[in-house]
């Protein structure tokens, strides 16, 4: 038996990926960039172990047993075989590793954060997965696309840091890849507090979501075509100037903008609640109480709220968060970049 297990960490999205362009290639409509936080506490854990005695293939996710003739599994599990295949075959390396390709694989795989609450678990997961079995099998070289297969936003929680998820021109997907942009050192003072207003599952899945938008909204084309390459190039031109003013403006648009595209789709998607709301509002009060953009606010495909700001900002935001929200659970402490943040359970109740 062969046994690999591997840790990935979530990644938020600055510049939102909505819509694919082609299904199964997992190719999308816009380029997209995101932070990849720290993987000490927001991680998928994946144990990946093969063996000649296994008669079927089977995997368990947070301890509950999934279907593993999923097609998105299935399509990656082709490609690291193939890849696999290819890689050996190059080195004239096969035997033992080739026999290995036709063994029964036990997949076992856990979140520490709630799952399909809009948290990015399946980007997690499918880059800890795609991570282990290029491991496992010996596949060398670029493996963001094949973590793309799994899930689109899985491709850039390979990379650290800032990451760009090019959207990519052929179509057999193989430059639509993920790019580091800037490494976690380069800002050292960015921190990120992911609030965490519902663990429940999401009622429209990501997936779902956007092929709804894809087919009715009027706005996500224009978002495509006319807006979404200029705040790529201006994000990153932020993230290089470590300009936070720009950066925090552009992150909230964006988020502003994906759940504006949910609204335009039809029947007309939601995934902020009432406490989303009320975070964005309290954010939008505290910014002019200060003169100045102190903290951003981004919401994925649920209620969970994501704040970037700086070290500085950290302990007064948190008094002001704790002051209007009150935690149900115990906080926890979490890491962006090397130093802790907060991830606070929060209700207006
Ligand atoms: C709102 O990557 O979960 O988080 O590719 O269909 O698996 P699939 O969708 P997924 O979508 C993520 C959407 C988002 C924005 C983002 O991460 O860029």
């Amino acid at each position: 038996m062969h046994i690999v297990t591997c840790a990935a960490p979530v990644n938020i999205a600055i510049v939102k990926y909505w819509g694919k362009r082609d299904e199964t290639l997992m190719l999308p409509l816009n380029s997209s960039l995101s932070v990849t936080l720290n993987p000490v506490q927001l991680r998928a854990k994946t144990t990946v172990a093969i063996s000649r005695e296994f008669d079927k293939s089977r995997m368990w996710l947070n301890s509950v047993e999934q279907n593993i003739d999923n097609p998105r599994l299935q399509n990656v599990f082709r490609e690291i075989k193939q890849r696999a295949y290819r890689c050996h075959s190059e080195k004239n390396n096969c035997g033992n590793r080739e026999d290995m390709l036709n063994w029964h694989i036990h997949i076992c795989s856990e979140n520490n954060f709630p799952t399909s609450a809009g948290l990015a678990s399946s980007a997690a997961g499918y880059s800890c997965l795609v991570s282990a079995l290029a491991y496992l099998f010996g596949v060398d070289g670029e493996i963001s696309d094949i973590a793309r297969l799994g899930s689109g936003s899985a491709c850039r929680s390979m990379y650290g840091g800032f990451v760009e998820w090019d959207m990519g021109r052929c179509n057999d997907g193989s430059d639509s890849v993920a790019r580091p942009v800037a490494s976690n050192e380069h800002w050292p003072e960015l921190r990120a507090l992911i609030l965490v207003v519902t663990d429940d599952n999401k009622k429209t899945k990501s997936t779902e979501g956007m092929q709804k938008s894809v087919n009715t909204s009027e706005l996500l084309k224009t978002r495509v075509e006319r807006i979404v390459p200029h705040r790529i190039n201006e994000i990153k031109e932020a993230i290089r100037d470590k300009d936070f003013d720009r950066f925090a403006e552009i992150t909230m648009k964006e988020s502003n903008q994906l759940h504006a595209v949910c609204l335009d789709t039809f029947p007309p998607i939601e995934y902020l609640t009432e406490v989303s709301r009320r975070i964005m509002n309290l954010v939008h009060r505290f910014n002019k109480l200060c003169g100045r953009t102190k903290v951003a606010y981004t919401f994925d495909a649920g209620p969970n709220a994501c704040l970037f700001l700086l070290e500085e900002d950290v302990p007064r935001v948190l008094s002001l968060i704790r002051h209007f929200f009150r935690p149900v659970n115990s906080c926890f402490e979490s890491f962006i970049h090397g130093l802790p943040i907060e991830v606070p359970r929060v209700t207006t109740d």
